[in-house]
């Protein structure tokens, strides 16, 4: 049955370049999701774009000795050609910074605000008296209450994913002056989400969360249970979407109201190209709504933004949102500050040619369910004895023996013997079969079950041996044989798509490939070409050296 779906993937900082860990954590298995239930026929929608509020942003600006504007301006290219560049299919992409975010973002606050929904309240805030200025959320850094993590952002602890208040911190110190704030007493808009608990438990906790990753499950669980407090959704700061009434001159937006309210910008400025309605997507109770993200924005897209969206009266809830757990870096954590990471744009220089290894390497590795590591030896293990030594090798012998026996024409065999029915039955339940693990978001599971059906390939022509029968004459065989091992071709052309899509074009074309639907991958109408082109390999050999040379370019961070 067609669905409509909502897909989102976290929207990133525009504070910086991309890396692997956010492809892994987050775009990569949103991608794979997106294609595949595309693939099925399905109604969906894929968005995204760069995140460019928030404290993060002038912060960062400062550094750099450039204006946020530049800043954002920046990092959003680069990002989106990343995006390009590793085939993130979005719909749209699109910024915070855009008109129709900022009026979007407003209209839902005073949707609310009109409402009553908030809470208005004085409070003590952190103050950097040398700066005059508040200091909001990753303006202040500190111990965590919860961990003791020297090093906890004012909203956050990134290393026990804690979200907290900058007044929470132990020993707080003003990223601006290193000095020790004061206490200032300012207005701020808060979200009781107290009030939300009763909501929560019901929406949470007592439907059926079964097909909820248990990482995602337990994390929201606990929350609920130690008790919601009241959340400030404005700051005083001075780069931001300014809060749209009177009182509030001088306050922004904070960066989590807005943000994920751009999966909605990003919708209906997608809508507005395309010429269609883009309530649908985000009003009908029959869309799944699906959030991809890392696990330190667990709470916001499971506790606090589906409140946002009650509170509204008129969205759905997200069906699922499956989170990721962090990838680790050859042992580290992987650190923007520390230039411990692998940067998608180095990547690409230099490996131009190898984004579908990259995303092999990242799913099959993937931090399903707990952390993982990343490592460029197993990075060119997988590579190597994976997708060159099976998948590619595979398809290099049928390509290549087709050419000798058959001038690259699919031979034509009248019927099979049990056996062979039997092969061909169970090499066409691979596309349901890596399709019920997608559904499921086990990616590990859907690529390594892709694998499996090269190595049955690559197993029957060993096992059957074309090129010892040709020479005993038993042309009939030969032909079977061939026709089987481009029917797995076929299948594995259309499969590998969502994880590997270059390799896929390149296979379809090669194969002459043209239908385009998953389900119409089956034995009664089987995947069959007349003509294959001859071409290139289509994966390479990774060489000792190239890892090498990463691997010194790594340890250089660590001096
Ligand atoms: N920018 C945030 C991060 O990188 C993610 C924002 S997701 C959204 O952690 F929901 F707010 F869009
Ligand atoms: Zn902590």
């Amino acid at each position: 049955m067609k669905k409509r779906y909502t897909i989102t993937a976290a929207l990133p900082y525009a504070n910086g370049p991309i890396h692997i860990g956010h492809l892994a954590g987050a775009y990569i298995p949103a991608d794979i999701y997106s294609r595949f239930l595309r693939l099925k026929g399905n109604d969906i929608i894929f968005v995204c774009g760069s995140d460019e509020h928030g404290a993060a942003i002038p912060i960062r600006a400062k550094k750099e000795g450039i204006s946020p504007q530049k800043i954002i301006d920046k990092y959003h290219t680069i990002i989106k050609k990343s995006f390009e560049d590793f085939g993130i299919s979005f719909d749209n992409y699109s910024r915070t910074s855009s008109k129709t975010h900022h009026k979007i973002a407003s209209e839902f606050f005073n949707d609310l605000n009109n409402k009553k929904i908030f809470l208005e309240q004085e409070s003590e805030q952190l103050y950097d008296e040398k700066e005059n200025q508040f200091l909001a959320d990753r303006y202040v850094e500190g111990e965590c209450p919860k961990c003791n993590f020297d090093g906890a952002y004012g909203d956050q602890c990134e290393s026990c994913g804690s979200s907290l208040n900058p007044t929470d911190l132990i020993n707080p110190k003003s990223k601006l002056s290193g000095n020790k704030p004061s206490l200032k007493k300012t207005k701020h808009w808060f979200l009781p989400l107290n009030k939300f608990d009763n909501f929560l438990k019901e929406w949470f906790l007592k439907e059926k969360k079964e097909d909820w990753k248990i990482n995602v499950f337990g994390q929201v669980k606990s929350w609920i249970n130690e008790g919601l407090k009241p959340r400030a959704i404005t700051r005083d700061l001075d780069w931001g979407i300014p809060v749209p009434i009177k009182e509030a001159i001088g306050k922004v937006l904070y960066v989590w109201f807005d943000a994920p309210i751009g999966y909605i910008s990003s919708t209906v400025e997608w809508a507005e190209k395309e010429k269609v309605d883009w309530k649908p997507y985000w009003q009908d109770p029959n869309t799944e709504l699906v959030h991809f993200i890392g696990k330190d924005n667990i709470v916001f897209h499971c506790i606090i933004f589906p409140s946002i969206l009650k509170a509204s009266e008129k969205y759905i809830l997200p069906t699922n949102v499956p989170a990721n757990e962090f990838l680790n870096l050859e042992g580290r954590k992987i650190s923007t500050s520390k230039n411990w990471a692998i940067w998608l744009h180095e990547y690409m220089k230099d490996f131009p040619e190898l984004q579908d290894t990259l995303r092999y390497v990242l799913t099959a590795n993937a931090p399903e369910n707990k952390d993982n590591d990343f490592t460029w030896k197993d990075f060119q293990a997988k590579n190597n004895n994976e997708l060159v030594a099976i998948f590619g090798n595979f398809i290099n012998r049928v390509v290549v023996l087709t050419q000798k026996y058959y001038e690259g024409k699919t031979p034509l065999v009248e019927t099979f013997t049990e056996k062979e029915n039997d092969l061909l039955d169970k090499v066409y339940s691979y596309p349901e079969k890596i399709g019920n693990s997608i559904e499921k978001f086990k990616f590990r599971e859907a690529i390594n079950t892709m694998i499996d059906l090269a190595r049955i390939g690559n197993k029957y022509l060993a096992d059957e041996e074309p090129w010892k029968v040709i020479k005993s004459d038993d042309s009939e065989k030969v032909k079977t044989i061939m026709n089987i091992s481009i029917q797995i071709c076929g299948i594995l052309s259309m499969v590998c798509e969502p994880f590997l899509p270059n390799t896929s074009i390149k296979l379809k074309k090669q194969f002459n490939i043209k239908n385009t639907n998953w389900d119409s991958i089956n034995k009664n109408s089987p995947v069959i070409c007349e003509e294959i082109e001859k071409s290139n390999l289509i994966f390479r050999k990774i060489e000792d050296e190239e890892i090498e040379l990463q691997l010194e370019k790594l340890n250089e961070s660590k001096k």
